[in-house]
């Protein structure tokens, strides 16, 4: 048996600190032009330039990890996309797992767990949505019609506050919710040992004791 397993690669890491560095400045500076009453903290517009440098970030960041990635991207992707039964286990299990401790009616679990499986697909598919409503708002004020931006800035507000309160939960549960201390390891060396991979992610260990993992 190994005594630790790699459940992120080097370049995944980097990609989800530069993420991370991108979208606390994008949530920030989206504060301030979000709450009209702090727009005192506004002045000469420097929120609105930092928005614009994290949105490029934000955005060339996975342009460079993917095409140099392409078998993580695509394993990624799939895993955000697959549902199944175990995913509901999961769901009903969750609220006697996270605040009682109970661990007995999990069921095993794959290379993310279902809450992490829907923090990654909301990342996928609001960063998509924030992507293209932001650069509408950016490159085609005034020249797209008044309705279509108006609804343009509503998504983008949307898209903002759903990720931005789901944001608090990743961190809590990434960083100090004592059942998943070695998450916060995951992500800054890579590396889990093999007991909590077992305990955590059974289906995800089988795999990778068995030789059938592809690296992400
Ligand atoms: C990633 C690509 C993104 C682009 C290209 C982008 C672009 C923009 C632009 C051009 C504006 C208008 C700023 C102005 O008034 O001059 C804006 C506003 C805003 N952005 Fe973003 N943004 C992006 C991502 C994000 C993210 C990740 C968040 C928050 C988590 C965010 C939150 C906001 C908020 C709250 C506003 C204010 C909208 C309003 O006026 O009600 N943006 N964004
Ligand atoms: C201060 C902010 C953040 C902290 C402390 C944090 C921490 C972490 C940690 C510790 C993990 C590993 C969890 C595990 O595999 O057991 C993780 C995973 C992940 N993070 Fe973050 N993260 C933050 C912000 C973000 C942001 C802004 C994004 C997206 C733009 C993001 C996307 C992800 C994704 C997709 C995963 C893999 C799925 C998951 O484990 O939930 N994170 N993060």
């Amino acid at each position: 048996m190994p005594q630790e397993i790699e459940k992120y690669s080097k370049p995944t890491r980097i990609l989800h600190w530069v993420h991370l560095v991108a979208f606390c400045l994008l949530f920030l500076t989206g504060l301030v032009l979000f709450i009209p009453q702090l727009g005192i903290l506004a002045q000469d517009s420097w929120t609105r330039v930092i928005h614009r440098i994290a949105a490029v970030v934000f955005i060339v960041a996975p342009l460079i990890y993917i095409p140099m990635n392409w078998k993580a991207t695509k394993r990624g992707i799939k895993l955000a996309f697959s549902w199944g039964a175990d995913d509901i286990g999961w769901l009903q299990a969750a609220p006697r797992y996270y605040f009682l401790g109970d661990e007995k009616s999990m069921p095993p679990q794959g290379h993310m767990n279902t809450g992490q499986k829907m923090w990654w697909f909301m990342v996928i598919v609001f960063g998509i949505i924030f992507v293209i409503t932001g650069l509408v708002m950016w490159f085609a004020k005034g020249a797209a019609p008044a309705a279509v931006f108006q609804w343009m800035v509503f998504v983008h507000d949307i898209a903002f506050i759903v990720t931005g309160t789901m944001l608090f939960l990743h961190i809590y549960l990434g960083v100090f919710h004592p059942l998943m201390a070695s998450a916060w390891d995951t992500m800054v060396r890579g590396k889990v040992s093999a007991e909590y991979a077992k305990a955590h992610h059974g289906k995800w260990y089988e795999e990778v004791t068995k030789g059938k993992e592809v690296k992400s």
